[in-house]
């Protein structure tokens, strides 16, 4: 199948390294967009809009996944306090997926935040040579589809978790101090485990704060001691000590030959650790793999002050008042995710309409989105002008809508398809792009639902062809070079089909957006009217639709 646009391709931001702060953000020259008429004709002055963040060997890159609302969600999934050992268990395995897809990413570790159960883990990544740009949001993806299923359709959960990302570029030596930075997150849970004992026994939250504000670590165990009989120290390692999972090098034997002696090799193997200390050398000296793939530590690393690593996060902010798209992209579903889950062709109904399902879900939960369309395996997402999510910072605005929206389709998946399996989780990758006035974010619209219909109506004649006996070869030597009309007689005279007929969400795409709803009584009195995420159909090209709808993409003054 073809798909006609380059929406992939310029890369802006770019990460270079100087000898005092190895890594420096810059802007190169600013994106001018040059007057647009033509929706089709503009393509790659879109696409050149997009931005992306580009690492460069040799560097060390940590990514930190947050939960969102995670209070919110262990509430109503009733997780266990301060510590859940099934959730820890399966923030883990979810690691361990991490580290088996990505053979760059060395370790990650976990720690679990003091005021509510709610988890943080850090993934440590060495970029290799051919590597230019981090796949932060497929870690993602990953992380949050891989292993969520089964435990989340197990228990009916009403909403669903999403979670949001940032990125530290470190330099090589700069890995260790951040390893550093993240344990300290551990003595947060003595307090934790304190906290909700004082609670258990009757106190308030406020009071078993007070009780607690100041006191010493060996004032707290004493605590547990003598009003819970608990000895700190006998508490599950994975809860004193967060959970480190990493690669090491395991002998494995393996038989090549029926009549050969088995052979030994040296295999990666990922496993999950709870150590005492992972900033200390003796967790380095038993992992020495580690160090290999660190190049490791030149001193001790307790002493790194976490101020000191916070230079090493860059945090742009996308340009204020301007609108800003999030476009999120199906990964690898041409060659692979709609082959193995036996779409239908060019157009699945149902799989469009799971899509259109999770956008309604990302719209209920980010109000900022004004609008999202959707075509195949993409939707594009526009928040406010003003808006202030998450303080306009990319990563976070990017990582929280895509992630919710990858955990909203596989959980979704078998509303829309009860009778097949999902086989492996979907991967979306997301990008943030701005687009300074209303004429360009109509033309930007407008760009992907002209996309939508060259790839739909090339599509469509494609597969007829092929479903009547041509080869691929065939079929695409057919249609090359061939305009519209052409391609809509070709249909006509050969199949017999009028492709102004064929469903309007194929040719027209999906739009996705708040509009009121009328409750009417049966006279046909308004009696209630509410707003409602709906799903239409529109044509978005022209005017008509926006000036039936003006407030979505309403004009503000940046001052108001
Ligand atoms: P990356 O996004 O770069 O990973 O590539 P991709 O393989 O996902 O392809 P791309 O996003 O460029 O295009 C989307 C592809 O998804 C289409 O070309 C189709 O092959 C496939 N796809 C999307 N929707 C449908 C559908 O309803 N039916 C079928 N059969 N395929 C679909
Ligand atoms: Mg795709």
């Amino acid at each position: 199948m073809n798909k006609v646009d380059n929406k992939h391709s310029v890369k802006h931001w770019t990460l270079s390294s100087s000898p005092s702060r190895p890594f420096l953000l810059h802007l190169q020259s600013p994106v001018c967009l040059p007057p647009i008429c033509n929706a089709a004709a503009s393509a790659s002055a879109f696409a050149s809009a997009s931005f992306t963040d580009e690492v460069m060997y040799p560097n060390l890159v940590v990514v930190r996944i947050d939960g969102c609302n995670f209070e919110r969600f262990s509430e109503i999934n009733e997780f266990e306090k301060p510590n859940d050992e099934k959730a820890l268990n399966l923030m883990n395995s979810c690691a361990t997926s991490v580290l088996e897809k990505y053979p760059d990413i060395i370790l990650a570790y976990a720690s679990f935040s003091r005021k509510k159960p709610s988890f943080t883990k850090g993934v440590l990544v060495k970029l290799t040579l051919q590597q230019d740009s981090f796949p932060h949001c497929l870690i993602l993806h990953i992380f949050i589809c891989g292993k969520m299923e089964g435990i989340l359709s197990s228990k009916q959960h009403e909403i669903y978790s999403f979670i949001q990302i940032t990125c530290h570029m470190l330099s090589i030596n700069g890995g260790s101090s951040s390893i550093s930075c993240l344990e300290t997150k551990r003595i947060e849970n003595q307090y934790n485990t304190c906290l909700w004992m004082l609670i258990k026994s009757g106190k308030s939250e406020r009071e078993a704060h007070e009780i607690l504000k100041g006191t010493k670590k060996q004032e707290k165990n004493e605590i547990l001691f003598q009003q819970f009989g608990i000895n700190y120290k006998n508490l599950p390692q994975m809860y004193r000590q967060g959970s480190c999972v990493l690669k090491t090098e395991v002998e494995e034997t393996l038989k090549i030959h029926d009549n050969e002696p088995p052979v030994k090799r040296l295999q990666k193997k990922v496993i999950i650790v709870h150590s005492e200390n992972i900033a200390s050398r003796s967790f380095w000296n038993d992992y020495s793999c580690l160090c290999k793939d660190l190049s490791c530590f030149e001193q001790n690393v307790n002493n790194i002050k976490q101020e000191y690593m916070k230079l090493f996060q860059f945090e742009n902010k996308l340009l204020p008042f301007t609108w800003i798209v999030i476009r999120i992209d199906g990964s690898h579903f041409h060659s692979r995710f709609s082959e193995v889950h036996g779409f239908e062709k060019p157009n699945d109904e149902q799989a469009l309409k799971l899509m259109n399902s999770c956008a309604v879900a990302v719209l209920e939960e980010f109000k900022d989105i004004v609008f999202a369309y959707g075509v195949s395996d993409e939707y594009s997402f526009i928040l406010k002008r003003n808006t202030q999510l998450y303080q306009r910072r990319p990563s976070e605005m990017v990582s929280a809508i895509v992630s919710l929206f990858s955990s909203t389709y596989v959980m979704k998946w078998k509303e829309y398809f009860p009778k097949k399996e999902l086989k492996y989780p979907s991967n979306f990758d997301g990008r943030a792009v701005c687009y300074p006035s209303y004429e360009i974010i109509r033309d930007y619209l407008a760009w992907r639902q002209v996309d939508c219909h060259i790839n739909n109506q090339y599509n469509t004649c494609f597969w007829m062809l092929v479903k009547s006996g041509k080869t691929t070869k065939e079929a695409q030597s057919l249609l090359k070079g061939t305009q519209t009309q052409e391609k809509n007689q070709m249909l006509l005279n050969l199949f017999k089909i009028d492709y102004k007929t064929l469903p309007i969400i194929f040719r027209n795409g999906s739009s996705v957006f708040w509009d009121k709803e009328m409750m009417l009584t049966d006279n046909g009195v308004i009696t209630k009217s509410y707003k409602k995420v709906v799903v239409e159909h529109p044509n978005i090209i022209e005017d008509c639709f926006w000036e039936t709808h003006p407030l979505i993409l309403e004009e503000m003054s940046p001052r108001s």
